[in-house]
């Protein structure tokens, strides 16, 4: 096996992660840093990270988290913030965040030991539909609603078709669901700003077709087997991905 994937399914992170981790020489075998990145791992070899023997996981956990505002999607923040992991402790696993969640943002996010799954539901070209609440200043036209369904530039990168539902308007701000395939950093609040309504609040209510519902901000349950195989399933779905200016 590819030590980025004995890396991922081990639970100690995604495989993307993981060629970071050997190419910043944080990867031994057998005792000796591993310089090359495409070693395959035998089944004598002894594999540690960060000095630590890791060994591929068998039970693979993975969790469904209402994220509440004021937390950070990182296993550990520079500045001593709250990460969602302190909402999780209580699980058995070495749990990784699949994706991130702005600090600002609240709402679904999927937690995991399963490195390969997670690889697959954040890699781009997969373009898992992610959708979003979201309550926006001012009104939001139809007109803007069009520009926002068809793409919008958010400085050097025009995003690709977005479903955009108005739930429900007021008279200073507008609620409103909205459909992504990407996953830029920020970029649902870009896309808002974009067309002049900035977010004022953001919450993540689905990922495919698995969906937050009533879940209690703060709260977590597992994620059922078959949820976890239609979302892998949303990954073999294709699509158009937005394009650069
Ligand atoms: N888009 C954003 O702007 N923020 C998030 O947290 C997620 C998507």
């Amino acid at each position: 096996m590819r030590i980025n994937k004995y890396i991922a399914v081990s639970g100690e992170a995604s495989r993307r992660k993981a060629d970071e981790l050997v190419a910043g020489g944080r990867v031994k075998v057998n005792g000796l840093v591993l310089r090359e990145a495409g070693y395959d791992v035998r089944e004598c070899d002894v594999v540690e990270v960060d000095g630590r023997i890791i060994e591929p996981v068998t039970e693979k956990v993975y969790i469904l988290l209402n994220k509440p505002l004021g937390y950070v999607t990182t296993s550990d923040d520079e500045f001593g913030r709250d990460t969602v992991l302190d909402l999780v402790a209580d699980v058995d696993a070495r749990l990784f965040p699949v994706g991130r969640l702005d600090y600002n943002t609240s709402g679904l996010l999927i937690l995991t030991n399963d490195g390969d799954f997670a690889y697959k539901l954040t890699h781009p070209k997969h373009e898992l539909p992610k959708t979003y609440r979201a309550r926006v200043a001012g009104v939001l036209s139809d007109k803007k609603c069009g520009v926002l369904r068809r793409g919008v530039d958010i400085g050097g990168f025009v995003t690709s078709r977005a479903q955009v539902q108005v739930v429900r308007g007021y008279q200073r701000s507008t609620l409103v669901d909205i459909t992504i395939h990407e996953g830029k950093n920020r970029q649902v609040r870009k896309m808002f700003a974009a067309v002049g309504n900035p977010v004022q609040e953001l919450c993540r209510i689905a990922i495919g077709d698995v969906k937050l519902g009533h879940l209690a901000e703060g709260h977590y349950r597992k994620l059922t087997a078959d949820e976890v195989r239609r979302l892998l399933a949303a990954c073999s779905g294709a699509g158009q991905s937005g394009r650069r200016r």
